[in-house]
């Protein structure tokens, strides 16, 4: 799987895929004015640690700061945890307990539609967690193509993206047309929001207007902004979960083999493969004031990238980091982050992938990958997962 690595194109930044570990679990980089972060008890202590590593890195990147408010994965104590109570009312285990059916229900609607072969993410890997978070939202499902088109446009560079005064022209366009795609889905929102506030209906976008934290309202500027969290992280990072969930079994037969023959299996099936190929390879944060990480000093204000994808591979937490292994136990993966700001999303994620993986054995158990159409991964450095994965089903 390691060479494999190399065939199917994913970003050559990501050189923990390799095998390979880093120099140093902490480092500055010249070219991106950021600090690099690999270990997982480095990761770890940052994101244990809000009050030194804050989360609100749009001060640092003032083009994007237009579309913090509301968002929560930009927020620190006390305003994050006022916002995060509030819209976890949303994401009970029960609310998201009730979404099983409708989510069988799309995974066999899509099913219905595949013949002898498959190419996963369009056919099911896409659309079903786009379907389910629209639906959760209560924006037309029918628009898909329309997020799709502008998550796209934020997500498909295969640089870097540097901090510095000093971006290549090539980043200055890739940064003004992922901002231009990031403007309209945001008036799209703001247009539903409006209209809930008009006329609310069951849905979540209309429990956000009527919401109240503190006796004050949400703005229209914080429900559009969270909405975009929700659409953004709600559905890509699911996509490439199922891809790479199948795609790490595809490349082990023997585990697949074990999860075929034992359906219990597939709750961890799911944790390796986030531990393996981790869809959301990064998170960000700031100092607030000048620190020590991994014994190296970090003045204040400068911008870490946290690998948690490389620290998902650090042997210092994992026996044998590199092999796929879905009996893992303990798997304290960090794939859906740690602490305060721990993916929200991540029960509905792991319900996804379970019921999608389980109807797609029971429909088609000869299932596997086209060994004459190799997978293709997404260029971006910053996420890991399969763009296209063509399936043999029969
Ligand atoms: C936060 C990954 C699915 C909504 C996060 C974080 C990670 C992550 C790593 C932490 C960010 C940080 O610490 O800065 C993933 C992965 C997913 C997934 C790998 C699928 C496999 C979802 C879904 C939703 C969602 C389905 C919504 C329906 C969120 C939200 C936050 C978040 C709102 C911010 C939480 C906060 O800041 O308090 N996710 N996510 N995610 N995720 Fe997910």
């Amino acid at each position: 799987m390691t060479a494999l690595a190399d065939t199917w194109g994913i970003n050559a930044a990501q050189f923990w895929l390799r095998g390979q570990r880093p120099d140093r679990e902490v480092g500055y980089e010249e070219a991106t004015g950021m600090w690099e972060v690999h270990g997982y008890p480095e990761i770890l202590r940052a994101l244990s640690d809000p009050a030194t590593f804050s989360s609100n890195t749009q001060r640092l990147v003032p083009e994007a700061s237009g579309f913090s408010e509301g968002n929560l994965t930009q927020l620190d104590p006390p305003d994050h945890q006022k916002l995060r109570k509030l819209v976890s009312h949303a994401f009970t285990p029960k609310v998201v307990a009730d979404l099983e059916p409708r989510i069988a229900e799309i995974t066999v609607e899509l099913m219905d539609q595949m013949e002898d072969r498959a190419e996963l993410v369009a056919d099911l890997a896409y659309p079903l967690p786009v379907i389910v978070i629209a639906e959760l939202l209560g924006v037309p499902a029918s628009d898909r193509d329309k997020f799709k088109r502008w998550v796209d446009g934020m997500f498909n560079s295969t640089n870097k993206v540097s901090i510095t005064g000093d971006r290549s022209p090539e980043d200055e366009a890739y940064f003004a047309s992922a901002m231009e795609q990031v403007g309209e889905l945001a008036n799209y929102l703001t247009e539903h929001v409006r209209e809930r506030r008009a006329e609310p209906r069951a849905d979540l976008l209309s429990k956000l207007v009527e919401a109240e934290v503190d006796g004050v309202r949400l703005t229209d500027a914080e429900i559009t902004n969270f909405g975009m969290v929700l659409l953004v992280a709600g559905h890509i990072t699911t996509t490439m979960l199922l891809g790479n969930t199948l795609l790490c079994l595809d490349a082990h037969p023997d585990q697949f083999a074990m999860v075929r023959a034992d359906r219990s299996m597939v709750p961890a099936a799911i944790e390796e493969s986030l531990r393996f190929l981790s869809p959301f390879a990064a998170v960000s944060r700031v100092t607030n004031e000048e620190t020590e990480l991994g014994g190296v000093r970090i003045p204040a204000d400068q911008m870490l990238l946290l690998w948690i994808a490389a620290a998902n591979r650090d042997p210092r937490q994992f026996a044998d980091p590199n092999v796929f292994d879905v009996t893992r136990d303990p798997n304290p993966q960090l794939g859906f982050g740690r602490g305060i700001h721990f993916c929200l999303g991540a029960p509905l994620a792991r319900l996804e992938g379970k019921v999608a993986l389980n109807l797609l054995l029971d429909r088609f158990p000869e299932l596997r990958t086209d060994p004459d159409d190799a997978p293709e991964f997404l260029p971006s450095p910053n996420m890991t997962g399969v763009r296209r994965l063509p399936l043999l089903l029969r």
